[in-house]
């Protein structure tokens, strides 16, 4: 397989560092570049003593983040706050959204041509704050821009394989919609293998894998957001995207992009084919039972305002 660049923008963080540990033993990856405003290059140092091929390096400032991002064909964005108890992801909007453009108007720069996969909170507004930062650049292209939600299909897999008493390993849920609160929305009817609840069951567990980010909050008090289960889910999205690159078929992940499946929803979250230049394509779909269909209808005024939120931060930050 080729030679691959990783680059990882907020990579000595809570999520960065054990997503770091899982790019530096991923077999696609060849080189890992390590960016942060701060203790990033200790975390480089540490991490470069395992005995993985992955050649590591540490970048820190601003200036050094053109040489990070130089030839990377894989970009991947945790940097920014996370949430307290009682934030929403909304609430983290005023500081990641600058962090984000500003990290994006980098990219545009100096790796144009790079998958991008943003995992930095709230999803829902930083990918259109990325698209129309890159757009803004004149080197937007839509199969190139992913919104990282696999955390909800990671939940989603081990709550369903839990409760019906399956093998983890072979439980698939698509999570569509969006990654904050109740834009976040299981197709349970559409689980692999069939499974079935009663009404009740459905609700209940639809809102689990819903507010599962915030159980994560109040258990850790003030001291972050979902870190290991994020960035095991971000790493299993990095492989799928690399296998893509590689020209792997049939690789497909559920991820926040910009899509024309929803009427006027610019960005959705869906089944994505991933393909050699990134998201080949973007799925329909498929039939929903009339709780989803509801849940989607309910859903869509807070998902379409939290994506015009990052459309018109670019516009006038
Ligand atoms: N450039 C690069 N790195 C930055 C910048 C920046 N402008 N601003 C902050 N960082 C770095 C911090 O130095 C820190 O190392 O981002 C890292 C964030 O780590 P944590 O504070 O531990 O947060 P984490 O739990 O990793 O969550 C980060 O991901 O899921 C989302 O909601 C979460 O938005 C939050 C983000």
């Amino acid at each position: 397989c080729e030679a691959r660049k990783v680059a990882l923008l907020g990579a000595a963080g809570g999520i960065g560092q054990p997503l770091a540990l899982l790019l530096k033993m991923n077999k696609f990856v060849t080189e890992l570049a390590l960016y942060d405003i701060a203790n990033v290059v200790g975390v480089a140092a540490d991490l470069s003593h395992c005995n993985t091929p992955v050649k590591v390096t540490g970048y820190t400032g601003p200036e050094e983040l053109g040489a990070c991002l130089k030839g990377a064909d894989l970009i991947v964005i945790p940097a920014g706050v996370p949430r307290k108890p009682g934030m929403t992801r909304d609430d983290l909007f005023n500081t990641n959204a600058g962090i984000v453009k500003a990290l994006v108007e980098a990219v545009a720069k100096h790796a144009p041509n790079a998958v991008l996969e943003i995992i930095t909170n709230p999803v829902n507004s930083t990918v259109p704050i990325a698209v129309e930062t890159l757009k803004l650049a004149g080197v937007y292209d839509p199969k190139k821009v992913i919104g990282v939600t696999s955390l909800d299909i990671v939940r989603a897999n081990t709550f369903v394989s839990e409760a019906k008493g399956l093998d983890m390993k072979d439980v698939d849920v698509p999570v569509i919609g969006g990654h904050a609160g109740s834009t976040i929305l299981p197709l349970l009817s559409q689980t692999t293998p069939p499974v079935t609840f009663t009404e009740a069951e459905k609700k209940a567990m639809t809102d689990k894998i819903a507010n599962a980010g915030t159980v994560v909050v109040e258990a850790k008090a003030g001291k972050g957001s979902a870190t290991l289960s994020m960035a095991y889910a971000a790493a299993r999205m990095a492989e799928s995207t690399l296998l893509g690159l590689n020209g792997e078929p049939n690789i497909y992940e559920c991820a926040f992009v910009q899509s024309d499946v929803v009427a006027d929803c610019p960005f959705f979250a869906s089944k994505v084919l991933l393909g050699p230049n990134g998201v080949a394509k973007v799925m329909g779909l498929g039939e929903l039972d009339a709780f989803e269909q509801a849940a989607m209808a309910a859903m869509l005024p807070q998902l379409k305002s939290e994506i015009q939120k990052g459309l018109d931060f670019v516009k006038s930050p």
